[in-house]
């Protein structure tokens, strides 16, 4: 699978053969290539708060993987692009908590938990408690952690953001549940690839169209959660 994603994913071949183009990190050109982006004026014109909308979109276009009326788990929310796309799918049945270690402002129709750092205990334990003892059906990470600019030591944040998330939805998520998380391609993607599979059906690894060529930012989503059984 992992092979099938490398080769027909136009990323992958940049990332394998042009290290310099990651190395355009000067801010200038970056303000210019941003101002012309077909996204980002898209954003604009939709009142999406980031061209990040479009990433979500396209994946729930492809997949159809929130519902009206599912109780969602966001991670990694602000400023709240992929919130206002999820207000707009699930409707006033639904619930969807969304989480920030930056400030997002109020989205009507979503619960917003600025100032918190997800992989915190006493965190999760609020966004359960928004959800009123109800398990999830789907849980999405968006989150980055602030890079370093050392590819080992991103890669093992990265990783370990993960994973956080993926042990959250292990225990609260509905069986037949979802998972989508934002990660960087690295060594570490098999793996957790792997570990995903042993607990969900199918993964599906995405690239949107609206995610930067450059960038080495993929998208994993595992569908149809099996349950886990407690030892007795
Ligand atoms: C790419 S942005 C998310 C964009 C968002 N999906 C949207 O559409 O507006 C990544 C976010 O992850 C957040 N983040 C990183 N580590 C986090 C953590 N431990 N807990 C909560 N949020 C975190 C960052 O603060 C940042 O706002």
């Amino acid at each position: 699978m992992l092979i099938k994603f490398l080769s027909s994913c136009s990323f992958c071949r940049q990332f394998s053969t042009s290290s310099s183009s990651n190395k355009v990190k000067n801010s200038e050109e970056w303000h210019k290539r941003h101002i012309k982006d077909r996204f980002v004026q898209q954003s604009r014109a939709e009142n999406y708060r980031a061209r990040s909308a479009f990433k979500l979109l396209e994946i729930q276009d492809r997949f159809q993987l929130i519902r009206e009326g599912n109780y969602v788990v966001e991670c990694g929310g602000a400023p709240g692009a992929w919130t206002q796309v999820l207000t707009n799918i699930i409707g006033g049945k639904g619930r969807i908590v969304s989480c920030d270690l930056l400030l997002i402002e109020p989205i009507p129709g979503a619960i917003t938990l600025s100032k918190t750092d997800f992989t915190h205990p006493d965190s999760q334990a609020a966004i359960l408690k928004h959800l009123g003892g109800r398990k999830i059906d789907v849980v999405l990470s968006d989150m980055a952690p602030n890079l370093s600019g050392t590819k080992e030591l991103d890669q093992m944040m990265t990783t370990n953001l993960v994973y956080s998330v993926i042990t959250f939805s292990l225990m609260n998520t509905t069986a037949g549940g979802a998972f989508l998380t934002k990660t960087f391609f690295g060594e570490q993607t098999k793996r957790i690839v792997d570990d995903l599979l042993k607990f969900y059906r199918s993964v599906e690894y995405i690239k949107p169209e609206s995610s930067r060529k450059e960038s080495s930012e993929l998208y994993l989503l595992a569908r149809d959660f099996k349950g886990i059984k407690k030892r007795k």
